[in-house]
This record gives C-alpha cells, structure tokens and sequence, in this order.
C-alpha cells in the first residue's frame, strides 16, 4: 500500500524513533509500504517516521544509480559501527520535495543491523549508497538534511523550500 509521505517541518521528522523489538509480519508489512511508497515517489531511500511509523526501520534501493554497487536492502535497528573518509553531494529528500542540499558525508560506512527476517548482518556501504544510507539513518535519529547545513546555507535552503511549498 502507498502511503503518504510526511513533509517538514511534520514534528515526526524531529523526533527519534524507536527500536523494534519484535520482527514479525506485521513489521514485514510496513516494510512492503515503505518500498511501494519510495517507488512510488521514484526515492532511493525512506525512513519509517516519514510515513509517520515511530520505528528504527529504513529502505534503500539505489540500483538505477549505475556507477555504485546496487544496494536494495531494509535495515531494521541499523547502527553505523565504522565510517571513514567523507564525500560531498547534492542531496533530495522526499519530505522536502523539489528541494536540494549538499551535505558533507563519510564516504564509507560498516553498518549492523537486523534483516527483514530478524537475523544480525553486517554490510559496508561505499559512495551513493553511503551518502543514502547516512541521511536516512539521520531520519531515524530526527535529523534531516537541514540540520547538516548551517549559516545562510541552511537560511536560502528554507526561503527556497516555502518558496517551493507556496506553488504547491
Ligand atoms: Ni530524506
């Protein structure tokens, strides 16, 4: 089911989600919703809160980017265990739509987390699916790619965002 996508300034986006605790088909479910939804609004990642589900759970596809290793994965309670490196890039959000900010990210990441079955996996993330990975892992902590900016950066981002909101 597609479900509709939170925009800012929604408080959901601003506050941390919560661990899963149990992995089960109803868990499965939201996780089918999110990848409809991220399709849907042709995304390559989502965080559960931006469906305006309180819970530790991204999606990530980011197979139409040729020139990164395909990633297509939902991590379930993803924690960042080693980062290196760091990599800028213009990035979208589908809870800021038409909106585009470069942030700074680690370029490579080791990242734990539980699969859609409840089992642990540990995977390394290099480049674009990195940088997905970061802002949506951002998400679930309450954070979006605004709070990575500061100064007039972050101020022309927010003229330009209710400029873009007003001819909705
Ligand atoms: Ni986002």
């Amino acid at each position: 089911m597609i479900r509709e996508i939170l925009k800012f300034p929604h408080p959901i986006l601003k506050t941390p989600t919560k661990k899963v605790d149990v992995i089960d088909d109803a868990v499965r479910g939201i996780i089918r919703d999110m990848f409809e939804t991220m399709y849907h609004a042709e995304g390559v990642g989502l965080a559960a809160n931006q469906i305006g589900i309180d819970l530790r759970i991204m999606v990530i596809d980011t197979t139409q980017k040729k020139e990164s290793p395909p990633v297509k994965l939902a991590l379930i309670n993803p924690e960042m265990i080693e980062k290196e490196g760091s990599i800028k890039y213009k990035e979208g959000c589908l809870s800021f739509p038409g909106l585009v900010v470069e942030v700074e990210r680690y370029s490579k990441v080791k990242v734990k987390a539980l699969d859609e079955y409840g089992e642990e996996k540990i995977y390394t993330f290099e480049g674009f699916p990195a940088i997905v990975f970061q802002h949506e892992m951002d998400h679930l902590e309450g954070i979006t790619f605004l709070d990575r900016v500061n100064g007039l950066k972050r101020r022309l981002a927010l003229e330009k965002y209710s400029k873009l909101q007003k001819q909705r």
